[in-house]
């Protein structure tokens, strides 16, 4: 089956920092920009839809000023981040809970959806304050307020985040971890999985086109035979 989603766990910023000695925050800039030399990868190599996972509503455990960070960053990066994507053609849309994630985030997500909302290379779907659960609890929310007393699943999924981004085809994770920490559950519920030990900032196109090989040998069934 044709791979036209792919989606990245993001993980192991804080390791790469401490390895080198750095503030686990110096992990969450250069993972920052390792996303835009990701996307760019994606696209050229015809990918047609992408999600990364930027902050998880489980993250808000964390110290205050390492959420403070990671938020600066998005709102900061995105407008230089923009530019650059816009002449690639690069949709950018958000998922989550983002109201939850403060007013100026949420005002920076909105802008940058018109902004790019009419580009049509590649949609870079950016999951921020996001869970699974949440995600599902969310549409059920949405559904009961419009008087459903019993629905179909085909009718459930027009209620998550995004509703017109295809489930993906490949997870990525990074960083050794073999779990999915709350990502796109409703989704993944066929996606391939694929991990690796490389940590986020150190992911390489070589790296992602060992994942797109792996993925290529693989035989989707979806339940039935071949
Ligand atoms: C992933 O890197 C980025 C976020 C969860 C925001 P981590 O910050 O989880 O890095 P590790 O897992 O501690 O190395
Ligand atoms: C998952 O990474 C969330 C993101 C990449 C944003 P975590 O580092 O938060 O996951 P756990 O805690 O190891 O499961
Ligand atoms: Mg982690």
């Amino acid at each position: 089956m044709k791979l036209q989603h792919i989606a990245f766990i993001m993980d192991g910023n804080g390791r790469w920092a401490k390895k080198r000695n750095k503030p686990r925050v110096y992990g969450h800039l250069k993972g920052a920009y390792k996303i835009e030399e990701v996307v760019r990868w994606c696209a050229q190599k015809g990918i047609k839809y992408t999600t990364f996972y930027a902050f998880s509503t489980e993250n808000w455990k964390r110290p205050k000023s390492e959420i403070d960070y990671i938020f600066g960053l998005l709102t900061n990066k995105i407008s230089e981040f923009y530019g650059r994507m816009d002449k690639e053609g690069v949709k950018l849309v958000f998922s989550g809970r983002l109201r939850e994630a403060g007013e100026k985030v949420y005002s920076v997500c909105k802008e940058y959806e018109e902004k790019t909302k009419n580009n049509d290379r590649i949609v870079v779907n950016i999951a921020l304050n996001y869970g699974g659960r949440a995600e599902i609890i969310d549409a059920i929310n949405k559904i009961i307020k419009e008087g459903y007393s019993s629905i179909d699943e085909g009718t459930f999924r027009k209620y998550l985040y995004k509703a017109d981004i295809p489930d993906p085809d490949l997870i990525i994770r990074t960083s050794g971890e073999k779990r999915l920490s709350n990502f796109l559950l409703w989704q993944s519920a066929y996606s391939e999985l694929y991990f690796t030990e490389v940590l986020w900032p150190d992911f390489s196109e070589e790296e992602l086109d060992k994942a797109i090989e792996d993925y290529n040998k693989r035989q989707r069934r979806f339940g039935g035979i071949k």
